[in-house]
């Protein structure tokens, strides 16, 4: 059966606790919220995982798939509104060292996913790190989230300047988390544009602000989506509007919207780095 052209988003950040995992967790319950199909593949090895967000758990991961003794299918799990979560866990790691056969079998398991899939957002861990480059430049979007501090923007930028200069990405989306409001969110997006602009032959877009939100931040206490507990925080309204922008973009076509195309370029990727 054909897969329909699934959209790729890689969300990452170069520095840690910047809200990666808050920021691809709510978008994608924004998303399927929408009635999109979204999946969401936790690509961190960290603790504050998708999982822990969100208060699920999971019986199997990657991992388990790699050995062959699951299908993808069955490591999914049902987060809110219907977003489905491919726990990665151990699996993530081991990808660095597959064998052929075991990275033509990972392959097979996405092409063999028979739940539809709209978007697909990938949740990745903090720093430069091949496996974080690797998921990042084989998605068809990258987003990247930073905060007002120095060393979210030095981060953000080391991290976009190696994905466009050594793996030819030429398009990044920009989150601005925690901050006041639009104003200061366009402000941060400035000063990152200011040196993209300057030294990277790249385009950088805008994509919008998440506000520093208390709601949001005892939403993570509970292990809830904000937009499940608080759907009138000024949080969970920004998560819409991302997912708005998400929307409206062009939807890939042919075989890179196919999910076994991204995790070949992903597994191709690790075999390229020594
Ligand atoms: N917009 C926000 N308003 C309030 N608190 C926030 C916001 N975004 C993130 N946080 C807080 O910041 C913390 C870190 O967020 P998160 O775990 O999403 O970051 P991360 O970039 O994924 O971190 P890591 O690099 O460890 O994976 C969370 O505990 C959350 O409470
Ligand atoms: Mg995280």
């Amino acid at each position: 059966m054909e897969a329909a052209p699934a959209q790729v988003v890689a969300v990452t950040g170069g520095k840690g606790g910047v809200g990666k995992t808050n920021v691809c967790a709510n978008l994608g319950v924004a998303l399927a919220r929408r009635g999109h199909q979204t999946l969401l593949l936790d690509a961190d090895l960290g603790l504050a995982n998708v999982e822990v967000l969100l208060g699920l758990r999971s019986a199997h991961n990657l991992s388990h798939v790699i050995d062959g003794l699951v299908s993808l299918e069955q490591t999914l799990v049902e987060g809110p509104a219907g977003l489905k979560i491919v726990p990665g866990a151990s699996g993530i790691s081991r990808m660095a060292a597959l064998s052929r056969a075991e990275q033509a079998g990972l392959v097979q398991a996405f092409s063999e996913l028979t739940v539809p899939v709209d978007f697909l957002l990938v949740d990745t861990a903090a720093g430069i790190a091949a496996e974080v480059v690797g998921f990042a430049r084989a998605a068809h979007e990258v987003v990247v989230v930073v905060c007002d501090e120095p060393a979210s923007l030095t981060d953000a930028y080391a991290l976009i300047k190696v994905l466009n200069q050594e793996h030819g990405v030429k398009r990044v989306h920009v989150v601005a988390n925690m901050v006041s409001g639009a104003q200061e969110g366009r402000r941060v997006y400035a000063k990152l544009a200011h040196v993209t602009d300057r030294f990277l032959d790249l385009v950088l877009s805008y994509l919008g602000n998440v506000p520093l939100d208390e709601y949001l931040r005892r939403a993570v206490q509970r292990q809830r989506a904000v937009a499940d507990l608080y759907p009138r925080s000024r949080s969970a309204a920004a998560f819409e509007d991302l997912a708005t922008c998400l929307e409206s973009w062009p939807r890939p076509r042919g075989a890179s919207g196919h999910l076994q195309f991204f995790l070949e370029r992903v597994v191709q990727a690790e075999v390229a780095v020594p």
